[in-house]
């Protein structure tokens, strides 16, 4: 069932120490795993993208189609990233709705919006909720973007028909996410960046089971063409996936139609 919360923030960065072989096969695992890093979330990001994934996330958003006065949702939230940049856009006339089923990674979001006070964040509600089983009314939003959420549900078929219910006709969704490279050289270096770079820094924060997760996650994925199959499949239209980040990054389009 979903709740709204009225968060308050983290009592500090406790962080976990990580099991071996960490099992991320289930929903509930899942969830534990991404309220398990939420405290260095944030950092990690930055320092393992070198602040390019701000780029990326501003990329994605302005694909969204997201304008004035709209009514958007931010899929798997997170700690807000995507649904900031979507208060910005939709202004204090419109509405975010950022979901997310990880309470730990909902309560940083709502500390990060008494933090980096701005009058238009007042516009965002934070819902603790499944991308699986919206609690949202059918054709509902204007736009939806979901941010690294796509990869990481457990039906990804089920999270895109959930998308296009509860996306308004005419409105686009715009998901941005690790491209499973077809390029050889391009999946090198991401495994090789995974490996020597990402996972040897999540240790340092006792996270490294959970960070190896990554890597299988983008194995498991779905490529750029295989995203906008399962796009068309469920429905939408004008299905495109767009390379970013030198290959490393993707982000799908996709609009739902008419009629
Ligand atoms: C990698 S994080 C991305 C967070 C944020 N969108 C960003 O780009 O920084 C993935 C998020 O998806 C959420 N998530 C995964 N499966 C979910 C589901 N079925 N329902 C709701 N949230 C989910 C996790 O809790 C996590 O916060």
């Amino acid at each position: 069932m979903a709740t709204t919360l009225s968060l308050s923030p983290l009592s500090g960065g406790l962080l976990l120490r990580s099991p071996r072989n960490i099992r991320v096969r289930c929903s509930a695992e899942r969830q534990a795993l991404f309220s398990r890093i939420a405290p260095v979330y944030d950092n990690l990001n930055d320092l393992l993208s070198l602040g390019q994934h701000r780029t990326w996330k501003r990329m994605s958003v302005s694909w969204s189609g997201a304008k004035k006065g709209d009514r958007v949702l931010d899929l798997c939230c997170g700690s807000g990233d995507l649904a900031f940049l979507l208060s910005e856009k939709v202004g204090p006339d419109g509405e975010v709705i950022a979901l997310d089923f990880s309470r730990e990674q909902l309560s940083i979001a709502s500390t990060r919006q008494d933090l980096f006070w701005k009058a238009c964040y007042k516009n965002i509600e934070w819902v603790e909720g499944d991308a699986l089983n919206m609690p949202f009314t059918d054709c509902y939003f204007d736009a939806i973007t979901m941010g690294y959420g796509l990869r990481n549900v457990i039906d990804k078929q089920k999270s895109m028909q959930e998308i296009f219910r509860v996306l308004k006709p005419g409105s686009r969704v715009s998901i941005l996410d690790f491209n499973k490279a077809t390029s050889s050289a391009v999946s090198f270096i991401q495994g090789w960046a995974i490996d020597n770079m990402v996972v040897p820094v999540a240790s340092l924060y006792g996270l490294s089971g959970e960070y190896e997760y990554l890597k299988v996650s983008i194995a498991e994925f779905l490529t750029g063409e295989e995203l906008e199959k399962l796009a068309t499949e469920v429905g939408f239209s004008n299905a495109n996936h767009y390379e970013i980040g030198g290959g490393l990054m993707g982000n799908l389009v996709a609009t739902r139609p008419t009629a």
